[in-house]
């Protein structure tokens, strides 16, 4: 494994997803974890990110002691350079000229990481402090107008350094420099595929199962989908699927899950019907924070009916585990401990009740997104269950603005069903991260269809374009796209005459509107 230090980066995530896409697999580790501990994860080389202090000040993260005498390979970015450099002796200043953006640095000596690179180059900056000299013992390898030590490196310890992002898509040679790293600096071998990915896991949960048995929650979504899927690979038979359709979902998902999933895997699915019971739950509740906890609590409460169920049903084997398609983001961000602040509740994290009786199982606990699509489709998992756009627990719950009825239900569906299918048509699925539509079920406006005045309801477009949906931008989808999309909806749809295209970005929008 490479492990990434963590100095608070806004990078640490795409250092590591780089590192994976060099085909060694890779994980991030907080800056405050002592170097024993990292040492006992037995790590090929670590990577020192970037971050927002400066290392002469006050409580700036630095180091863990004893971090440069692991004798460990590593590569300090940004600040991980800088405190690399401060470390072992050399100096970081302030500068009164900030370096953000676009640079081009002149290597001055190729030394290891250059070698065979161009001798100028395009880099990504982002820093005002910046390594004024380097410690004993490196030679400087590269510099831009501003900065005099933009890279240096001493082989010998193989210790490196750059103070540009070698991660981030605008510098021009990163993903070669990184590759330099890791396989000559660090010997790592690229062999973290996709192939050994799904045998090992399957592996690991086959051991760790045993013969005992476990249940899945399947939401339709990808990650679910996939997590079963593995381990349904892995203990057959022995895992049971629990499908609870809390009618919040979107045209054809149920028969998705029922059909398509069933026939790729051949699992056992148990298919709660849970509609009347959500809807009377949800019943004249309009504020979001109420609708996702009661939504998150109601399905929690329907799961457990059912495994209780199930754990009833076959010859009193009791189920032991539960598998849950946690990715990786979702594990670091509740591990960051940052205080960051509570935008919305999600109704997948954090609501499992205190008296579980299940072990985790989460097999995908060390993926990102795109890994498990291709996981997904290393599995044999049909293109529309594997690359599908995400979608809330909470459904169309939290599409609707207002309370929650079976009436709007249908109008909504309608509706999404009709954007999504012109999207499809349009060769878009794969550009566009996510497009919700939103019902805005209170507000009414005047239109005139056929003649005659119409009082109906407005629906908004919301499609993003999105990398991991902690940041996203409005998708600028094609003028006759949404056209058509617009005229189908207030054509096909009665209770709608007007479609509103949301054009903010997150931030300040989130992407979902509750
Ligand atoms: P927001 O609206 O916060 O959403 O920008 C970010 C991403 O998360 C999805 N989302 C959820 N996913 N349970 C989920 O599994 C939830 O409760 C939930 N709320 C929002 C949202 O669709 C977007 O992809």
């Amino acid at each position: 494994t490479v492990l990434v230090v963590d100095f608070g980066a806004q990078y640490a995530q795409l250092i590591a997803r780089r590192v994976r896409e060099c085909n060694v697999f890779s994980e991030i580790v907080p800056s405050t974890m002592p170097a024993a501990e990292m040492l006992a994860k037995r790590p090929k080389a670590i990577i020192l990110s970037g971050g927002p202090a400066s290392v002469y000040e006050k409580g700036a993260p630095i180091a863990p002691d004893g971090l440069f005498d692991l004798e460990v390979p590593m590569l300090g970015i940004c600040y991980g350079h800088q405190v690399m450099a401060q470390a072992l002796g050399g100096t970081v200043e302030n500068s009164d000229v900030a370096e953000y953006g676009g640079a081009s640095v002149a290597v001055a000596d190729p030394g290891m990481l250059f070698e065979g690179l161009p001798g100028e180059q395009a880099v990504w900056m982002s820093h005002r402090d910046f390594v004024s000299r380097a410690p004993a013992g490196f030679t400087v390898t590269a510099s831009t107008e501003v900065t005099p030590v933009a890279g240096m490196e001493n082989r010998e310890r193989g210790f490196f350094g750059v103070q540009f992002h070698p991660e981030v898509l605008h510098t021009e040679h990163g993903m070669e420099i990184l590759r330099r790293f890791l396989y000559e600096g660090a010997g790592c071998r690229p062999s973290w595929t996709m192939v050994n990915i799904a045998d090992e896991s399957i592996e690991a949960v086959r051991e760790r199962v045993g013969s005992k048995r476990a249940i899945c929650a399947l939401s339709g979504g990808v990650d679910s989908a996939v997590a079963a899927a593995l381990v349904q690979r892995a203990i057959g038979d022995r895992l049971t699927c629990v499908f609870v359709d809390h009618g919040l979902l979107r045209k054809g998902e149920p028969e998705q899950v029922e059909k398509d999933f069933v026939a790729a895997t051949g699992v056992n699915l148990h298919v709660v019907d849970a509609r009347e019971r959500f809807l009377a739950a949800l019943d004249g509740v309009t504020d979001p924070e109420q609708k996702r906890k009661i939504i998150g609590r109601e399905f929690i409460r329907v799961f457990e009916e059912a495994a209780r169920e199930i754990v009833g049903g076959a010859e009193g084997e009791p189920v032991e585990f539960l598998v849950q398609g946690t990715l990786y983001p979702d594990v670091v961000e509740s591990g960051g401990g940052t205080g960051a602040a509570n935008i919305k509740s999600h109704h997948n994290v954090g609501g499992l009740p205190e008296d579980l009786r299940f072990e985790l199982v989460e097999p995908l606990r060390t993926l990102f997104k795109d890994e498990v699509r291709r996981l997904g489709e290393q599995l044999g998992l049909p293109a529309e269950i594997v690359w599908r756009q995400p979608f809330p627990g909470p459904g169309l719950g939290i599409r609707i603005i207002g309370a929650v009825t079976r009436e709007r239900l249908a109008v909504l569906r309608d509706a999404d069903a009709i954007a999504r299918e012109e999207l499809t048509r349009a060769g878009l699925d794969r550009d566009i991260w996510q497009f919700p539509v939103v019902l805005l079920a209170d507000v009414r406006s005047v239109g005139v269809q056929g003649d005659g005045r119409t009082y109906g309801h407005p629906v908004v477009l919301r499609p993003v374009t999105s990398e991991d949906a902690m940041t996203a931008d409005w998708a600028r989808l094609p003028y006759d796209v949404l056209q058509r999309i617009s005229t189908r909806i207030t054509n096909e749809v009665r209770e709608i005459n007007r479609v509103a295209v949301d054009i903010t970005s997150k931030p300040p929008g989130t992407i979902e509107w509750e």
